[in-house]
């Protein structure tokens, strides 16, 4: 058997794409990204999700070496960001017959992206589509990750095309589903994908959760990565406490440095942390990092430090670019504390207080903020606020 056959009757037909730099125009991708599009084959043949349009080719390829020239009778969508609907005119025009399956904001989605009216197959929350062998089930699952987005349940063969739930970054090796790629290194780039991606959407993700948990799930198909058989639990464990804002134990440090001077505030403060035992500790120096790790290990940890210079009687612009990223995704919890430095008026700190307070987080400690070149006093305030942590970690740890 092919391994693009996943499931009897439902066969694998995505493309990698290793070329794109940046996903939404924003997120590195340095492993790829993989577009995943599937087929169910029963009496009539649906198409579920399509692949950025750049890929429609291979997409058509793909689809033509699984049922050679039977038709594709529907186009199932699930999610209408681009990355998953672009291809949707290239299919049109080979599959003119094609009827394309969507709820009714998808619907006016096609139109509104592509100019596209045409006779649908509407669906509504619990619909369903007889493919002759074969069932589709649509479940609405609103802002996972647009309004539109459903997922489509197949109960013959227990298998779910999730949409962008339950993705991943990172393109595919030759294998399709986790138990024919190496998954180790995929987990770090969901946690990734979901932090910059979906992080917003907790409440979303955590009702899509309840209302699709009941189902006997042996296959998850999401858009992006692998196909999930083996580790059906872990993935969705995984996006349950991501969906929780759940962190486990462990301390970011991300700050702003003009001229090295907080940053030595910053190596002080981790060096008093690993002295105390309390990591795992990642510093991030946000000139230099790519946001989206920082917001991933965020996401992932229960203890996050900031630091930034004054710059124009603000914060320094690196620093505030992270705080509006977490700002928008609403993270409920995280310990915080805060340092900083300024040459003739201190600001940063005060700003940094202000962002805690606005997300509901209480600061721990006093805010070291120094002013000009670090004196011993300043080395000793770093410890005393280091300290004051490491003891609430290790208090909360028991
Ligand atoms: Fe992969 Fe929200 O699109």
């Amino acid at each position: 058997m092919a391994i693009t056959e996943i499931r009897p009757d439902i066969r694998y037909v995505g493309v990698n794409d290793r070329t794109t730099t940046r996903f939404e125009g924003l997120w590195p991708l340095p492993q790829g990204v993989s577009y995943n599009s599937y087929l169910a084959v029963g009496e009539q043949v649906a198409l579920i999700d399509t692949v950025e349009e750049r890929f429609g080719g291979r997409l058509l390829e793909n689809i033509r070496h699984e049922i050679g020239d039977r038709p594709v009778d529907y186009l199932v969508i699930n999610h209408m960001e681009p990355d998953h609907s672009s291809s949707i005119a290239l299919l049109r025009r080979h599959y003119p017959e094609m009827r394309l399956v969507g709820n009714a904001k998808t619907l006016q989605m096609v139109e509104g992206y592509y100019g596209i009216a045409c006779p649908a197959h509407t669906v509504a929350d619990g619909g369903q589509l007889d493919l002759g062998g074969l069932t589709l089930q649509f479940h609405l699952i609103p802002m996972v990750h647009w309004p539109e987005t459903m997922a489509t349940w197949c109960p013959e063969r227990q298998t779910l095309f999730s949409g962008d739930a339950f993705g991943t970054f990172g393109a595919l090796d030759g294998g399709i589903t986790d138990t024919q790629v190496e998954t180790e290194r995929y987990w770090d780039e969901m946690r990734r994908y979901y932090a910059a991606i979906v992080g917003k959407y907790g409440a979303p993700v955590q009702k899509a959760l309840a209302k699709l948990g009941s189902l006997p799930i042996h296959t998850i198909c999401p858009t992006h990565g692998p196909v999930w058989q083996r580790e059906t639990a872990r993935v969705v464990d995984l996006y349950d406490r991501m969906s929780r804002y759940e962190a486990e134990p462990g301390v970011v440090i991300a700050y702003g440095s003009m001229y090295g001077n907080t940053e030595r505030l910053a190596e002080r403060i981790a060096r008093t942390l690993a002295e105390e035992q309390v990591g795992p500790i990642r510093v991030y120096n946000l000139s230099y990092a790519e946001p989206s790790e920082v917001l991933r290990d965020i996401f992932r940890y229960d203890t996050l430090l900031v630091g930034s210079p004054t710059y124009n009687g603000a914060l320094f612009p690196p620093v505030k670019q992270l705080l509006d990223l977490l700002s928008a995704r609403g993270i409920p919890r995280r310990r915080f504390a805060r340092f900083g430095s300024f040459t003739w008026a201190g600001t940063a700190a005060r700003l940094l207080g202000e962002f805690a307070q606005q997300m509901k987080w209480e600061c721990t400690g006093e805010a070291v903020e120094m002013k000009q070149g670090a004196t011993d006093a300043d080395i000793d305030r770093c410890d005393a606020l280091a300290r004051t942590l490491a003891a609430e970690i290790k208090a909360a740890r028991r």
